[in-house]
């Protein structure tokens, strides 16, 4: 079993307790996938609920269930952590597809033929490793890049894939914005149905902007988030890793992924501030106590306190009027097809065509032929006969192929 599954296997319960004590506080994640799959179901004009999306490294289903809830049906969650994925409260009506791992995504994928793939704060689990058992970022990077244009590869060429993960990624990078996106014109998320909590009031309160503009704008507006934090990061690789049994190892988005794709799909990245939002401080103590696994493997546990003043220390903790928030940010990527005219898929579907149509127009006029001259041995209609076998299994052969 892969290192990080084995982690997970362990960790689960806690994990999916800390979900269900707070189920909305990490909403800020998931409102621009939202946005954005507003803005995708309105381009191409299909009712919300028809949209099929694949949710990958779903865990217990914390995205599957808030898009479920916000009206989109046609999900399949892929997993391959059974203690993660097992008795999932949250989660009860959406299709899970365990797997044995990642790797086997892109067969299941195929099969689904989603309009969008969505992966919430899994990529960085993506890690590989040297003959002698230390992390290779190199191997890692190669592999999380070989994962995405996989995953693309199994879908049409409309297809589209968004990752939400912790973010290594620095300086000016070479690829369009979130908001170059074709799809924010008629967008907007106000129809969101499940919040009728503070934030959908203070989400709702448009500025006449769109897109990750707008979004940025809100949360500034009511939380104040330091755009270039990295708060994430830091708690993963200096309190996490070295204050939990468990440990919490990392391969986050990296200039080299996003760059090496970019070369093959078109790509877009933004990153964004979503503290995690909660009622109380007291309830914020508890969900990051047990979501990061501090209790797990209780002997050299720290207390909640401990975990607390950590999360102070790093200046992650913030409370204003009634709701306490824990420092949070990610690095949110849209990777498209490049030019779908031209893909690979479609090359294979017209060079299909033009097979089945030379086929159709042999056997047409082998027809017209015989019927005309009456003549069935003739060496012009032998040779057409064998003409229309040749191009008919050459059109055969590119359908399994593309099936496959
Ligand atoms: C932090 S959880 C996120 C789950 C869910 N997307 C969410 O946002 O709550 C990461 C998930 O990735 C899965 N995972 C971790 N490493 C993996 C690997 N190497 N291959 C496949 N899945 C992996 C885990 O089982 C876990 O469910």
């Amino acid at each position: 079993m892969h290192k990080e599954i084995e982690r997970f296997s362990r960790k689960a319960k806690e994990y999916k307790e800390a979900l269900l004590l707070a189920p909305d506080s990490r909403i800020l994640e998931i409102i621009p996938i939202i946005a954005i799959l507003d803005g995708i179901v309105k381009k191409i004009g299909i009712p919300k609920k028809e949209l099929k999306i694949v949710d990958l490294m779903a865990g217990n289903g914390y995205l599957s269930s808030l898009l479920y809830d916000n009206g989109f049906y046609n999900i399949t969650s892929i997993e391959a952590c059974n203690q993660m994925s097992f008795g999932a409260e949250i989660f009860k009506k959406i299709t899970l597809y365990p797997i044995p791992d990642i790797t086997v995504a892109p067969h299941i994928i195929r099969s689904i033929n989603p309009n969008v793939i969505i992966s919430v704060a899994s990529f960085h689990h993506l890690i590989e490793y040297s003959n002698e058992g230390n992390i290779s970022v190199n191997k890692s990077i190669k592999f999380q890049e070989e994962v995405i244009c996989n995953c693309m590869e199994a879908m049409n060429d409309l297809g589209i894939m968004i990752i939400a993960d912790l973010s290594d990624i620095s300086g000016n990078i070479k690829v369009k914005k979130i908001d170059d996106l074709d799809i924010w014109g008629e967008s907007t998320i106000t129809d969101m149905t499940i919040y009728d909590s503070d934030i959908s009031r203070w989400l709702t309160k448009s500025d006449d902007k769109k897109g990750m503009e707008w979004y940025k704008n809100a949360v500034n507006r009511n939380y104040y988030v330091d755009d270039n934090c990295n708060f994430s990061l830091k708690w993963f690789r200096d309190i996490v890793n070295t204050n939990t049994k468990i440990g919490h190892d990392d391969i986050a988005l990296s200039n080299t992924l996003i760059e090496s794709v970019s070369k093959s799909h078109e790509v877009f990245y933004e990153k964004y501030a979503c503290p995690w939002v909660f009622d109380s401080l007291e309830l914020l103590k508890k969900f990051i106590f047990k979501k990061f696994g501090f209790n797990v493997n209780e002997q050299n546990a720290i207390s909640m306190e401990d975990c607390f003043s950590f999360a102070q220390q790093l200046g992650g903790i913030n409370e204003q009027r009634d709701t306490a928030t824990f420092g949070w940010d990610l690095g949110l990527v849209v990777i498209k097809k490049k030019n779908a005219l031209f893909s690979q898929k479609t090359i294979e579907k017209n060079v299909q065509f033009m097979l089945v149509g030379i086929c159709v127009v042999l056997i047409l006029l082998l027809i017209a032929k015989a019927g005309m001259a009456k003549v069935y041995l003739d060496i012009g209609f032998i040779f057409q006969t064998l003409l229309a076998f040749f191009f008919g299994g050459l059109a055969s052969h590119a359908l399994n192929k593309t099936k496959n």
